[in-house]
């Protein structure tokens, strides 16, 4: 079935064992998708590294993604292909959901709360130079239409997850300009969307806040420059459990890529240790997007039920559980 075809990117590390899970749970799920597999080894091309030509043709084919993690090489010249991909087919909303997990004790039970990050410019931009020897800039580059489509995104998303609230994080008292404009395109979109609630907090209050008392954000969608969205959301995945049980979903015009957000975990590779559960819950986003709720809502019960069993739990949560064990478990709890 041609209509649900979907780019899988691997990744390196833990990338193909939790690959794997994905798959098998997707297929024993019964979901009518059909994977196109592709390697993403970074190429050096012009003395960078670059996405292979296959990968890309294949992203702009099916214009949908799930992507385990891929490690950046290290040394001058080199980027990120996490990056890379975020920019060259321009995914400029990066949906970060992070909810408990009933199952799966922290010191938080009502973290429920929704982050856009502005996924393009802003501290990303990748523009530094060296002014004279000992002094360097990095350029915070925002614009207009950036933010405003993240905006337009963040109230379109809150409308159609039933959310009443926009909450824009900023320092806007501090970069007055850069974060100035960013509120600024928020406040002005706000007033297409007449039915929900727009308010403005601080990023060192946000965290403050959330920290104290995650219910406060669990009915508002946070919208945010990148580098911010960047941190915050790793902030909120510690209140659920880590980067091990946090989806995320790149969003374009023209493609969306829904990836796990944790690294490739060399120490662990290839040794069936690894949790699939962020891939996972990132295809799961993923099935949303291409409506397939009814088989996204099966695996997703699926998955808390097996969390909450504790029984075939992974390392990193506690357990001693093998990934095969745990997507074995997560099987047998599908409707
Ligand atoms: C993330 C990651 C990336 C980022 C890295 C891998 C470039 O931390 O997706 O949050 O900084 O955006
Ligand atoms: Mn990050």
């Amino acid at each position: 079935n041609g209509n649900y075809l979907v780019t899988l990117i691997p990744g390196d590390g833990i990338g193909p064992e939790i690959s794997r899970s994905v798959k098998e749970i997707f297929a024993a799920a019964k979901t009518p998708i059909e994977w196109e597999e592709v390697d993403v080894t970074p190429i050096i091309k012009d003395g960078k590294t670059a996405i292979p030509e296959e990968a890309i043709t294949s992203v702009r084919k099916s214009t949908v993604a799930l992507k385990g993690p891929l490690a950046t090489p290290i040394g001058k010249g080199h980027v990120s292909l996490n990056l890379t991909l975020r920019r060259t087919f321009n995914l400029y909303a990066n949906v970060r959901p992070c909810r408990s997990i009933a199952g799966y004790k922290t010191p938080y039970e009502d973290v429920n709360t929704v982050l856009i990050r502005e996924n393009t410019e802003g501290e990303y931009s990748g523009i530094e130079h060296e002014v004279v020897d000992g002094v360097v800039q990095s350029i915070k580059l925002i614009t207009k239409e950036a933010s405003e489509r993240v905006a337009r995104y963040a109230f379109t998303y809150a409308q159609s997850v039933g959310r009443d609230r926009v909450t824009a994080v900023h320092k806007a008292n501090i970069m007055k300009l850069a974060d100035g404009l960013f509120l600024d395109v928020c406040r002005q979109v706000s007033k297409e969307f007449p039915n929900i609630k727009f308010d403005e907090v601080l990023l060192d209050r946000a965290c403050l806040h959330i920290t104290s008392d995650p219910s406060l954000y669990a009915e508002t969608v946070m919208v945010m420059p990148n580098l911010y969205g960047d941190i915050l959301s790793d902030m909120c995945a510690g209140l659920i459990g880590g980067l091990g049980l946090t989806p995320s979903g790149n969003i374009g015009r023209d493609a969306s890529i829904f990836e796990a957000v944790h690294g490739t975990a060399p120490d662990i590779a290839g040794q069936d240790k690894a949790n699939p559960t962020a891939l996972l819950l990132s295809g799961i986003m993923m099935l949303k997007h291409m409506r397939l709720t009814e088989q996204a809502a099966n695996i997703e019960q699926a998955v808390f039920k097996t969390i909450a069993e504790g029984k075939a739990l992974t390392g990193d949560l506690g357990g001693r559980a093998t990934n095969s064990q745990y997507t074995e478990a997560v099987i047998k709890n599908l409707k």
